[in-house]
């Protein structure tokens, strides 16, 4: 039967499609330690599901394509806590942060259109500008500047009249790159002289270490208009499965085009928006904690990845991933060979490999992801796996003696 050119082009997930052998290795009785995807482990609020037991409706009817107003207030009423502020028409309630990039990338792109985004980042955006007919620009970042933006001048020269927008992550997935205030003037400049969008990803907002400290661009006098935020209750409350997200934007030409994509969908599930409207209740106590449990994890895997030998990392100072270099010949050789040929004391690791979060043909070869949303001894683990499992590769594999 046909199959459309656009289900052709499209990519499986590069962040999934190791889960397959992992499966086969915890098959053959091995304990697989999975670093590779960004499910946090941590309980989900009280408040959720309290909001989800006084769900007292006798229908489950649709719900206005908008969202519901209790779960829009609550959300303006938590933006106002970090000095953000928006009215009731700037927010359309999405299912997750994803359905909000999409939807976004659909109303502003037409077929061929360019958006830059820095690179690495988060291998979704590839599908969703695949699903809006565009096509992304990489900003090149290098791991050895702890992938911070390069120069205006360096941007400016990816600029076409096909370019439509600047999409970033920050905290940055897969970086854990949180811009500075300079960073974002920067785009927000870019942005002003050749009349462009600002998709602002913010869903790991509240996973910032260090008092580093964050600019948001919807903190930005005069980009107001070109501004589009991108959030979501995933990350934050470790309500990944909920599947509510929002765009938030004071250009009311553009929110009112996007309208019409979500009317098309009619609504995000009616329940999952109670539940998460009574997650403000929990809001600053609830991030705080878990902010916590974050940097420590953040701190052990760093502490560890800083002293093997000849690995590249820089701290993340947000989101929870780090971004390495390892002594190896291919990151995607290496993440099938722990899974199909090795292990230490019956355990092994799942990682992501580099080259998913790059366009760029050849690049993010010996470079993986860690993910460390998962818990204090399993990131221990696993650190303690792969030391060996470095030595054994290089020695095996790659004939290096040390
Ligand atoms: C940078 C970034 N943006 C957006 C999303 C989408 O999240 P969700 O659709 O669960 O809100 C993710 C998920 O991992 C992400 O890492």
């Amino acid at each position: 039967m046909h199959i459309s050119k656009r289900a052709m082009e499209m990519n499986y997930s590069p962040i999934r499609k190791l889960i397959p052998l992992a499966d086969d290795a915890r098959k053959r009785g091995i304990k697989v330690y999975a670093l590779n995807i960004g499910q946090p482990n941590i309980v989900t609020p009280d408040t959720f599901f309290t909001g989800l037991h006084n769900y007292s409706e006798k229908i489950v009817k649709y719900s206005d394509s908008r969202g519901i107003e209790k779960l829009i207030e609550s959300f303006i009423e938590s933006y106002k806590k970090n000095d953000t502020f928006f009215e009731k028409e700037d927010i359309l309630i999405t299912q997750g942060g994803s359905e909000a990039i999409l939807f976004t990338l659909m109303a502003i792109c037409n077929e061929g259109d360019n958006i830059l985004v820095p690179e690495p980042f988060y291998s979704n955006y590839s599908s969703f500008c695949h699903f809006a007919g565009a096509e992304i620009v990489p900003i090149e970042t290098k791991i050895e500047n702890a992938f911070h933006l390069p120069k205006m001048e360096e941007i400016e020269k990816l600029i076409t009249p096909k370019t439509r927008a600047i999409l970033l992550s920050n905290p940055s997935n897969p970086t854990g790159t949180v811009y500075t205030k300079e960073e974002v003037l920067m785009i927000g400049e870019i942005a002003k002289k050749y009349d462009l969008y600002i998709l602002a990803d913010e869903v790991y907002k509240q996973f910032i270490y260090d008092a580093t400290p964050y600019t948001s661009f919807t903190h930005i006098k005069d980009l107001e208009e070109r501004v589009v935020l991108l959030d979501s209750i995933s990350k934050h409350y470790s309500a990944c499965g909920a599947r509510i997200g929002l765009i938030a934007s004071k250009n009311k030409e553009l929110m009112a085009m996007i309208l019409k994509f979500c009317q098309a969908r009619l609504c995000v599930s009616t329940i999952e928006q109670h539940a998460a409207a009574n997650l403000i209740n929990t809001m600053e106590s609830y991030v705080e904690d878990v902010r916590e449990k974050y940097k420590n994890r953040r701190d052990l895997l760093f502490a560890y990845l800083d002293t093997m030998p000849e690995i590249l990392c820089s701290k993340p100072a947000g989101s929870f991933y780090a971004f390495a270099k390892l002594p190896v010949d291919s990151a995607e050789k290496f993440a099938r060979w722990l899974l199909k040929e090795y292990s230490y004391d019956n355990q092994t690791i799942l990682i992501a490999p580099g080259p998913g979060f790059y366009q760029t043909e050849g690049k993010g070869e010996q470079e993986v992801r860690f993910s460390f949303c998962t818990s204090v001894d399993d990131i221990e683990n696993a650190m303690i796996v792969l030391r060996r499992a470095l030595k054994v590769y290089r020695k095996d594999v790659m004939g290096i003696e040390e």
